[in-house]
């Protein structure tokens, strides 16, 4: 039997309504949507439409129309940084980002851009107070994660957001994490920009994902060419969201999305994160108490998301994945999880660590052999 515990790379299975949508969309409608004035064409325009909207209430966004489609969440937050940001500005992130946030950053440093990137603890905690203290004349921007991918962190999001706003800057939220699982309101939060990605907690397919650009931002788009509206112009068009998106929409990807967000809706975000909590809570029992393992970041299930990183003693990250799912079925993610600063931060630069990842459709039994093994390989 299989078990599937890299629920953060890519959540597995989805809700039966998701693949529906997708499969519906492919069969039954098909065509590209606003590109024709057909019948069609409207129903496929009328799924972007919905799931747009189905976005826009989830996140408390004001208008629908400033949420940008993209394939993932990486395409969002590069648009948000190089749209953004121009030479001279300085921008503050922590030391727990992926490399979605790390590369483009490195790469604008090389367009005039300046970086600081804030010390986060062992356990992937971040202070909003130092992030305060590195607050320059010209920073524009802080960009940080909601949820580590590596610790399951969660970082403290409506304070730096308050910061933000106080100080004039503009605050870009990375919820590759978090979004499906913690509650996020761009109003409350003060989110002027949103980066996320469909294919995790959001249930949708991969190839999903949206930016949420707050009214009034100056961005440029990264892409230009068709958007089906004032055609007869060699400019992309100055509303929103045609400015930013170009070329045909990814549909049957979109209409599962809006499945999923529908599923989520349907279920109770607190209810799916209770279960996948009390499922990680059990990991991390099971596990600390097995000599040679060492859990990273908080005990603390109210700290954190569903992912867990440990090591066992003597043995490589990488062996350990081998082994789990070789001998025994179980899918981990092990290594730097794209993340090199987050595991920099805690101490596993740069073997990593074997990365369990719950789901809501991962059961106790699950659990208890995922337990009963990593005690086996420990010896
Ligand atoms: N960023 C994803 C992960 O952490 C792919 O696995």
């Amino acid at each position: 039997m299989t078990i599937y515990l890299d629920n953060a790379a890519t959540s597995f299975p989805k809700p039966e309504s998701v693949y529906k949508a997708v499969s519906d969309t492919l069969k039954k409608y098909g065509s590209s949507p606003g590109r024709g004035g057909h019948k069609m064409s409207m129903q496929t325009e009328r799924i972007i439409f919905e799931t747009r909207e189905r976005i826009a209430s989830f996140f408390n966004i004001p208008y629908s129309s400033n949420v940008i489609f993209t394939f993932n969440v990486t395409m969002g937050i590069n648009l948000a940084l190089k749209g953004f940001l121009k030479a001279g500005d300085h921008v503050l992130t922590s030391s727990m980002e992926h490399n979605a946030v790390m590369r483009p950053l490195k790469r604008l440093e090389k367009e005039g851009i300046s970086k600081t990137v804030v010390k986060c603890s062992k356990e992937g905690f971040l202070n909003p107070k130092d992030i305060e203290k590195e607050i320059k004349s010209n920073t524009k921007l802080i960009v940080i994660t909601h949820a580590s991918n590596v610790t399951g962190t969660i970082l403290p999001i409506r304070e730096v957001g308050e910061i933000a706003k106080k100080k004039g800057i503009a605050f870009l939220l990375d919820a590759a994490q978090s979004a499906g699982l913690l509650p996020i309101d761009v109003q409350k939060d003060n989110i002027d920009m949103l980066g996320c990605t469909g294919h995790k907690s959001l249930f949708g397919p991969q190839g999903t994902g949206f930016l949420y650009i707050k009214d009034g931002l100056d961005v440029k788009p990264l892409i230009e060419g068709g958007t089906g509206s004032n055609s007869e112009s060699d400019e992309m068009p100055d509303f929103f969201p045609d400015k930013f998106q170009a070329g045909t929409l990814n549909t049957p990807g979109i209409a599962g999305l809006g499945a999923g967000i529908e599923f989520i809706q349907k279920e109770g975000l607190k209810n799916i994160r209770d279960k996948e909590m009390h499922l990680t809570t059990k990991i991390m029992n099971g596990l600390k108490n097995i000599k040679g393992v060492k859990l990273y970041g908080s005990l603390n299930p109210s700290d954190r998301v569903a992912v867990i990183s440990f090591n066992i003693e003597g043995k490589d990250p990488a062996y350990v994945g081998n082994i789990l799912n070789e001998k025994y079925d179980i899918m981990s993610r092990v290594g730097l999880h794209c993340a090199p600063n987050a595991h920099r931060t805690i101490g596993t630069f740069p073997v990593g660590t074997v990365r369990v990842s719950v789901g809501y459709f991962n059961t106790e039994d699950d659990i208890e052999i995922l337990i009963k093994t990593v005690r086996d390989i420990a010896g």
